[in-house]
């Protein structure tokens, strides 16, 4: 049986944006982050600490989270960092919610964030304590969990491992990332059956890219296998900078349709969002990749 309620985590701001070629400003990514959340989403992955040579788009990190982190709210906003100087930041602006990135492909997080897997993992050990120390959430991101650009399909049961480490580490939820885009149903369904061996379903979040086309088939059948935390961007914005050829992230928009068909609760107005979807895509001179955005545009 299918969930009756599922939490979508809008990463358009951070992943959607930092792999846009256009450059918006601060102001606009402020606006679009409030447009979000006035949408209905509730959790909102609103930029990274990240370094401004490796991701330049993400270089105005200290002013979003300032905006944001400090505001008493329902919403929950988090960031992505990719080590303690990273977290550090994030909690100077008072942010309480971040996530760490790591993957099951070796060549793909030398690439990322120039470290081997077990390097990454070591990294992430004085972040966990500091968190642990001060109450911060942390997600933890494990890319390339069902192909890797360099290396081609991967073993779930190398997925399994990198999730089970950083659920054993005290992530509170692990975010099963196709980067590029390459999976399909059957593969999303072992994969999960794998990692869901070792890490609670309640803490699993699924986050699929779109290159080919297979994001809502993918959801669907992680809603089968259970999941209930799923990651999605508006206007289906983005890629991954390290990943060539990886296309945005499934549009919220797409997502909260499905959803809607499914009598399955989001909390989010379809409508109000298609047109922060329209919004942005056109600050960004682009076009508005969610198919029901278009639909909806155009009825
Ligand atoms: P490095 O060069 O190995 O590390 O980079 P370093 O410690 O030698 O630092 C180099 C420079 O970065 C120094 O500055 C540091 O201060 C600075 P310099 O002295 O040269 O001026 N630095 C930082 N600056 C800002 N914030 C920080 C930070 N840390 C160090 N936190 C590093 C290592 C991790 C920093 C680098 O590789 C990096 O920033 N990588 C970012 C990669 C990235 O953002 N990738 C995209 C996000 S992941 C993704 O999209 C996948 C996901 O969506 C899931 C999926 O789809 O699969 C999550
Ligand atoms: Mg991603």
């Amino acid at each position: 049986t299918l969930p009756t309620h599922v939490e979508l985590v809008e990463v358009g701001p951070r992943d959607g944006l930092q792999n846009e070629s256009s450059t918006i400003t601060t102001e606009t990514k402020l606006e679009l982050i409030q447009r979000l959340a006035n949408s209905g989403l509730e959790r909102i992955e609103m930029t990274s600490v990240v370094s401004p040579r490796w991701v330049p788009q993400m270089a105005d990190h200290e002013a979003v989270m300032s905006s944001f982190a400090g505001k008493t709210s329902a919403r929950r906003y988090s960031v992505l960092v990719p080590n303690r100087q990273g977290l550090e930041s994030a909690m100077a602006q008072g942010v309480r919610e971040v996530a760490v990135f790591t993957a099951a492909s070796e060549s793909f997080t030398q690439r990322n964030i120039n470290a081997s897997i077990e390097q990454s993992l070591r990294r992430f050990e004085p972040v966990m304590r500091m968190a642990d120390e001060h109450g911060i959430n942390v997600r933890g991101y494990v890319s390339c969990a069902l192909g890797c650009p360099y290396e081609g399909q991967m073993d779930a049961t190398r997925v399994a491992d990198v999730s089970r480490a950083l659920w054993q580490m005290g992530c509170r939820e692990i975010s099963l990332g196709d980067t590029i885009g390459i999976g399909t149903p059957l593969a999303v369904k072992r994969m999960l059956e794998a990692v869901l061996r070792d890490v609670p379903l309640e803490a699993t979040a699924v986050h699929f890219h779109d290159t080919y086309g297979q994001a809502l088939a993918n959801i669907y059948a992680s809603l089968q296998e259970g999941v209930t935390v799923i990651d999605s961007a508006v206007a289906g914005l983005g890629g991954c900078p390290y990943a060539t050829g990886a296309s945005g992230n499934v549009a919220t928009e797409d997502v909260v349709y499905l959803l809607n068909g499914l009598g399955i609760e989001c909390g989010v107005d379809l409508a109000n969002l298609v047109e922060t979807g329209n919004w942005i895509a056109h600050h960004l001179g682009r076009d508005n990749s969610a198919k029901a955005a278009r639909a909806l545009t155009s009825a």
